[in-house]
Protein backbone atom coordinates (compact mmCIF):
# COMPACT_ATOMS: atom_id res chain seq x y z
CA UNK A 1 0.00 0.00 0.00
CA UNK A 2 1.42 3.38 -0.79
CA UNK A 3 0.94 5.70 1.74
CA UNK A 4 0.37 9.27 0.25
CA UNK A 5 0.06 13.14 1.09
CA UNK A 6 -0.04 14.94 -2.09
CA UNK A 7 -2.46 15.49 -5.16
CA UNK A 8 0.06 15.00 -7.49
CA UNK A 9 1.57 11.61 -6.25
CA UNK A 10 -1.91 10.40 -5.73
CA UNK A 11 -2.41 11.27 -9.68
CA UNK A 12 0.55 9.90 -10.89
CA UNK A 13 -0.37 6.50 -9.30
CA UNK A 14 -3.89 6.55 -10.68
CA UNK A 15 -2.49 7.58 -14.01
CA UNK A 16 -0.50 3.81 -13.84
CA UNK A 17 -3.92 2.36 -12.22
CA UNK A 18 -5.70 3.32 -15.26
CA UNK A 19 -3.38 2.49 -17.62
CA UNK A 20 -3.57 -1.22 -16.37
CA UNK A 21 -7.45 -0.87 -16.80
CA UNK A 22 -8.42 -0.86 -13.23
CA UNK A 23 -11.63 0.39 -11.82
CA UNK A 24 -10.79 2.75 -9.59
CA UNK A 25 -12.79 2.49 -6.21
CA UNK A 26 -12.62 5.73 -3.44
CA UNK A 27 -13.49 5.26 0.27
CA UNK A 28 -13.11 8.89 1.60
CA UNK A 29 -13.22 8.59 5.16
CA UNK A 30 -12.28 11.32 8.44
CA UNK A 31 -9.82 8.58 9.94
CA UNK A 32 -10.43 7.00 13.17
CA UNK A 33 -11.41 3.44 11.09
CA UNK A 34 -13.02 0.91 12.95
CA UNK A 35 -15.05 -1.88 11.06
CA UNK A 36 -17.73 0.36 9.48
CA UNK A 37 -15.33 2.09 7.60
CA UNK A 38 -12.97 -1.35 6.62
CA UNK A 39 -16.80 -2.56 5.49
CA UNK A 40 -16.08 -0.26 2.63
CA UNK A 41 -12.94 -1.04 1.79
CA UNK A 42 -14.24 -4.46 1.44
CA UNK A 43 -17.04 -3.75 -0.48
CA UNK A 44 -14.86 -2.33 -2.74
CA UNK A 45 -12.38 -4.84 -2.88
CA UNK A 46 -15.01 -7.12 -4.22
CA UNK A 47 -16.13 -4.30 -7.72
CA UNK A 48 -12.83 -2.46 -8.07
CA UNK A 49 -9.57 -4.06 -8.88
CA UNK A 50 -7.57 -0.31 -7.10
CA UNK A 51 -8.98 0.75 -3.53
CA UNK A 52 -8.15 4.61 -2.80
CA UNK A 53 -9.07 4.93 1.15
CA UNK A 54 -8.54 8.73 2.13
CA UNK A 55 -8.19 10.00 5.55
CA UNK A 56 -8.92 13.53 5.94
CA UNK A 57 -10.30 15.44 8.61
CA UNK A 58 -12.39 18.15 6.88
CA UNK A 59 -12.47 21.50 8.67
CA UNK A 60 -15.68 22.52 6.42
CA UNK A 61 -17.91 19.93 7.42
CA UNK A 62 -17.71 21.40 11.08
CA UNK A 63 -20.25 23.44 12.58
CA UNK A 64 -18.99 23.14 15.98
CA UNK A 65 -15.34 24.07 16.57
CA UNK A 66 -14.90 21.68 19.84
CA UNK A 67 -15.76 18.91 17.49
CA UNK A 68 -13.58 19.30 14.84
CA UNK A 69 -10.57 19.80 17.88
CA UNK A 70 -11.37 16.46 19.77
CA UNK A 71 -12.39 14.71 16.32
CA UNK A 72 -10.25 11.69 16.70
CA UNK A 73 -7.06 11.26 14.54
CA UNK A 74 -4.66 8.26 14.37
CA UNK A 75 -3.46 8.04 11.38
CA UNK A 76 -0.51 5.37 12.73
CA UNK A 77 -3.13 2.65 13.36
CA UNK A 78 -5.70 3.43 10.33
CA UNK A 79 -2.80 2.70 7.96
CA UNK A 80 -2.05 -0.45 9.15
CA UNK A 81 -5.88 -1.52 9.27
CA UNK A 82 -5.78 -0.07 5.59
CA UNK A 83 -3.01 -1.93 4.44
CA UNK A 84 -4.54 -5.29 6.46
CA UNK A 85 -7.78 -4.94 3.81
CA UNK A 86 -5.91 -4.66 1.08
CA UNK A 87 -6.09 -0.99 0.19
CA UNK A 88 -4.11 0.01 -2.56
CA UNK A 89 -3.39 3.78 -1.80
CA UNK A 90 -3.98 5.58 1.56
CA UNK A 91 -4.24 9.26 0.92
CA UNK A 92 -4.02 11.42 3.90
CA UNK A 93 -3.86 15.23 2.60
CA UNK A 94 -3.03 17.88 4.41
CA UNK A 95 -5.81 20.76 4.25
CA UNK A 96 -3.46 22.88 1.89
CA UNK A 97 -3.65 20.27 -0.61
CA UNK A 98 -7.69 19.88 -0.59
CA UNK A 99 -8.26 23.48 -0.37
CA UNK A 100 -5.33 25.59 -1.75
CA UNK A 101 -7.73 28.33 -1.41
CA UNK A 102 -11.22 28.54 0.46
CA UNK A 103 -13.44 27.08 -0.69
CA UNK A 104 -16.38 29.50 -1.02
CA UNK A 105 -18.63 27.06 -3.34
CA UNK A 106 -22.04 26.93 -2.04
CA UNK A 107 -24.28 23.55 -3.14
CA UNK A 108 -28.23 23.49 -2.86
CA UNK A 109 -29.95 20.35 -2.22
CA UNK A 110 -33.16 21.66 -1.67
CA UNK A 111 -35.18 19.75 0.63
CA UNK A 112 -32.50 16.97 1.65
CA UNK A 113 -30.83 19.70 3.23
CA UNK A 114 -33.21 21.14 5.44
CA UNK A 115 -34.09 18.13 7.56
CA UNK A 116 -32.45 15.86 10.26
CA UNK A 117 -28.75 17.14 10.50
CA UNK A 118 -29.08 19.39 7.90
CA UNK A 119 -31.68 21.40 10.18
CA UNK A 120 -29.27 20.84 13.36
CA UNK A 121 -26.05 20.95 11.79
CA UNK A 122 -26.49 24.15 9.32
CA UNK A 123 -23.16 24.17 6.90
CA UNK A 124 -22.56 20.31 7.57
CA UNK A 125 -23.85 19.21 4.54
CA UNK A 126 -22.13 22.06 2.24
CA UNK A 127 -18.64 20.73 4.02
CA UNK A 128 -19.32 17.51 2.87
CA UNK A 129 -20.05 18.26 -0.31
CA UNK A 130 -16.80 20.46 -0.75
CA UNK A 131 -14.78 18.08 0.49
CA UNK A 132 -16.38 15.31 -1.56
CA UNK A 133 -16.55 16.98 -5.02
CA UNK A 134 -12.74 18.10 -4.36
CA UNK A 135 -12.04 14.01 -3.75
CA UNK A 136 -14.25 12.74 -6.80
CA UNK A 137 -12.21 15.88 -9.05
CA UNK A 138 -8.54 14.72 -7.86
CA UNK A 139 -8.98 11.06 -7.88
CA UNK A 140 -11.92 10.32 -10.81
CA UNK A 141 -13.35 7.24 -9.21
CA UNK A 142 -15.11 4.36 -10.99
CA UNK A 143 -17.16 3.87 -8.35
CA UNK A 144 -17.30 5.31 -4.02
CA UNK A 145 -18.38 4.06 -1.40
CA UNK A 146 -20.49 5.58 1.47
CA UNK A 147 -22.12 4.12 4.66
CA UNK A 148 -25.58 3.94 5.42
CA UNK A 149 -24.79 4.91 8.82
CA UNK A 150 -24.62 8.53 7.69
CA UNK A 151 -27.84 7.82 5.43
CA UNK A 152 -28.58 11.43 4.96
CA UNK A 153 -24.98 12.19 3.69
CA UNK A 154 -25.51 9.20 1.23
CA UNK A 155 -28.55 10.57 -0.06
CA UNK A 156 -26.91 13.91 -0.87
CA UNK A 157 -24.09 12.47 -2.42
CA UNK A 158 -25.89 11.07 -4.64
CA UNK A 159 -27.55 14.29 -5.22
CA UNK A 160 -24.58 15.90 -5.77
CA UNK A 161 -23.36 13.53 -8.60
CA UNK A 162 -25.89 14.58 -10.74
CA UNK A 163 -24.65 18.39 -10.31
CA UNK A 164 -20.89 17.35 -10.92
CA UNK A 165 -18.79 16.29 -14.08
CA UNK A 166 -17.45 13.58 -11.90
CA UNK A 167 -20.14 10.66 -11.83
CA UNK A 168 -18.92 7.54 -10.04
CA UNK A 169 -21.43 5.22 -9.31
CA UNK A 170 -22.17 5.60 -5.73
CA UNK A 171 -22.61 2.51 -3.62
CA UNK A 172 -24.79 2.72 -0.30
CA UNK A 173 -23.25 0.20 2.81
CA UNK A 174 -25.12 -1.23 5.49
CA UNK A 175 -24.67 0.27 8.97
CA UNK A 176 -21.80 -2.13 11.17
CA UNK A 177 -22.73 -2.23 14.28
CA UNK A 178 -20.79 -3.41 17.93
CA UNK A 179 -21.73 -7.04 19.42
CA UNK A 180 -24.32 -4.30 21.67
CA UNK A 181 -25.87 -3.08 18.97
CA UNK A 182 -24.24 0.38 19.36
CA UNK A 183 -23.57 1.52 15.16
CA UNK A 184 -20.20 2.17 15.30
CA UNK A 185 -18.78 5.36 14.87
CA UNK A 186 -15.24 7.04 15.75
CA UNK A 187 -17.01 9.41 17.93
CA UNK A 188 -17.75 6.33 20.34
CA UNK A 189 -13.63 6.64 21.30
CA UNK A 190 -14.63 10.19 22.92
CA UNK A 191 -17.43 8.62 24.95
CA UNK A 192 -16.78 7.93 29.02
CA UNK A 193 -17.44 4.48 30.18
CA UNK A 194 -20.28 4.96 31.96
CA UNK A 195 -21.45 6.90 28.68
CA UNK A 196 -20.81 3.63 26.39
CA UNK A 197 -22.68 1.48 28.58
CA UNK A 198 -25.51 3.50 27.82
CA UNK A 199 -25.09 4.24 24.38
CA UNK A 200 -26.27 0.87 23.29
CA UNK A 201 -29.77 1.62 24.19
CA UNK A 202 -30.04 4.00 21.11
CA UNK A 203 -30.00 1.07 18.83
CA UNK A 204 -32.14 -1.13 21.13
CA UNK A 205 -34.73 1.14 21.08
CA UNK A 206 -34.61 2.00 17.52
CA UNK A 207 -34.98 -1.98 17.28
CA UNK A 208 -38.11 -1.79 19.69
CA UNK A 209 -39.75 1.16 17.61
CA UNK A 210 -39.52 -0.87 14.40
CA UNK A 211 -41.75 -3.72 16.11
CA UNK A 212 -44.22 -1.32 16.98
CA UNK A 213 -44.25 -0.12 14.25
CA UNK A 214 -46.25 -2.47 12.86
CA UNK A 215 -49.27 -1.76 15.17
CA UNK A 216 -48.50 2.13 16.08
CA UNK A 217 -48.94 5.17 14.11
CA UNK A 218 -46.37 6.83 12.86
CA UNK A 219 -47.12 10.12 16.23
CA UNK A 220 -46.75 7.45 18.64
CA UNK A 221 -43.73 5.53 17.66
CA UNK A 222 -41.46 8.82 17.59
CA UNK A 223 -42.92 9.27 20.98
CA UNK A 224 -42.62 6.55 22.41
CA UNK A 225 -38.22 6.07 20.97
CA UNK A 226 -37.73 9.69 22.62
CA UNK A 227 -38.86 8.58 25.53
CA UNK A 228 -37.34 5.75 25.70
CA UNK A 229 -33.78 7.45 24.94
CA UNK A 230 -35.05 10.37 26.91
CA UNK A 231 -35.52 8.47 30.63
CA UNK A 232 -31.99 7.42 30.43
CA UNK A 233 -29.59 9.93 32.48
CA UNK A 234 -26.40 9.79 30.07
CA UNK A 235 -28.86 10.27 26.70
CA UNK A 236 -30.68 13.29 25.64
CA UNK A 237 -32.31 13.04 22.07
CA UNK A 238 -31.79 16.08 20.00
CA UNK A 239 -33.95 14.72 17.02
CA UNK A 240 -35.99 11.38 16.61
CA UNK A 241 -37.16 11.30 12.95
CA UNK A 242 -39.79 8.76 10.57
CA UNK A 243 -38.92 9.95 7.17
CA UNK A 244 -39.41 8.84 3.41
CA UNK A 245 -36.35 6.37 2.16
CA UNK A 246 -36.13 8.54 -0.76
CA UNK A 247 -36.82 12.20 -0.20
CA UNK A 248 -35.97 12.05 3.65
CA UNK A 249 -39.02 14.10 4.44
CA UNK A 250 -40.70 13.46 7.33
CA UNK A 251 -43.88 11.13 7.16
CA UNK A 252 -47.38 11.52 9.53
CA UNK A 253 -48.95 8.72 8.20
CA UNK A 254 -47.37 4.82 7.23
CA UNK A 255 -48.94 5.28 3.59
CA UNK A 256 -47.05 8.56 3.19
CA UNK A 257 -43.89 6.22 2.18
CA UNK A 258 -43.08 2.87 0.20
CA UNK A 259 -40.14 2.83 2.40
CA UNK A 260 -39.76 4.56 6.43
CA UNK A 261 -37.20 4.73 8.07
CA UNK A 262 -36.40 6.29 11.93
CA UNK A 263 -33.26 8.55 11.64
CA UNK A 264 -32.48 9.50 15.83
CA UNK A 265 -29.47 12.16 16.67
CA UNK A 266 -28.44 11.98 20.70
CA UNK A 267 -26.46 13.48 22.78
CA UNK A 268 -24.13 11.58 25.33
CA UNK A 269 -22.85 15.30 26.02
CA UNK A 270 -20.81 16.36 24.74
CA UNK A 271 -20.32 13.47 22.46
CA UNK A 272 -23.31 13.46 19.52
CA UNK A 273 -24.52 10.11 17.67
CA UNK A 274 -26.34 9.26 15.33
CA UNK A 275 -28.14 6.41 13.98
CA UNK A 276 -31.08 4.66 12.07
CA UNK A 277 -32.76 1.54 10.47
CA UNK A 278 -34.95 0.81 8.17
CA UNK A 279 -38.97 0.29 8.86
CA UNK A 280 -40.49 -1.43 6.38
P1 LIG B 1 -16.54 9.20 8.46
O1 LIG B 1 -17.47 9.54 9.57
O2 LIG B 1 -15.13 8.86 8.77
O3 LIG B 1 -17.18 8.02 7.67
C1 LIG B 1 -16.60 7.58 6.48
C2 LIG B 1 -17.54 6.62 5.81
O4 LIG B 1 -17.73 5.47 6.66
C3 LIG B 1 -18.94 7.24 5.60
O5 LIG B 1 -19.43 6.85 4.33
C4 LIG B 1 -19.74 6.62 6.73
O6 LIG B 1 -21.13 6.53 6.45
C5 LIG B 1 -19.11 5.24 6.82
N1 LIG B 1 -19.36 4.64 8.13
C6 LIG B 1 -19.06 5.17 9.34
N2 LIG B 1 -19.49 4.36 10.33
C7 LIG B 1 -20.10 3.30 9.73
C8 LIG B 1 -20.77 2.13 10.21
N3 LIG B 1 -20.91 1.88 11.49
N4 LIG B 1 -21.26 1.27 9.29
C9 LIG B 1 -21.15 1.52 7.96
N5 LIG B 1 -20.52 2.60 7.45
C10 LIG B 1 -20.01 3.48 8.32
O7 LIG B 1 -18.65 10.42 6.72
C11 LIG B 1 -17.56 10.96 6.78
O8 LIG B 1 -16.48 10.44 7.41
C12 LIG B 1 -17.28 12.30 6.09
O9 LIG B 1 -18.45 13.06 6.11
C13 LIG B 1 -16.75 12.14 4.65
C14 LIG B 1 -17.76 11.47 3.72
C15 LIG B 1 -15.43 11.35 4.64
C16 LIG B 1 -16.45 13.55 4.07
O10 LIG B 1 -15.54 14.23 4.87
Amino acid sequence: MFIIHTVSELRQLLQLARRQNKTIGLVPTMGALHAGHLSLVQACKTQCAFTVATVFVNPTQFNNPDDLHNYPRTLKSDSVLLQNNGANILFAPGEKEIYPEPDTRVFHFGDLENVMEGKFRPGHFNGVAQVVSRLFAITQPDYAFFGEKDFQQLAIIRALVAQLEEKPVIVGCPVVREDDGLAMSSRNALLSKKQREHAPLIAATLMQAKEKAKTLPVAEVKQWAAGAINADSELEVEYIEIADEKTLQPIKQWSDAAHARLFAAVYARPVRLIDNIALN
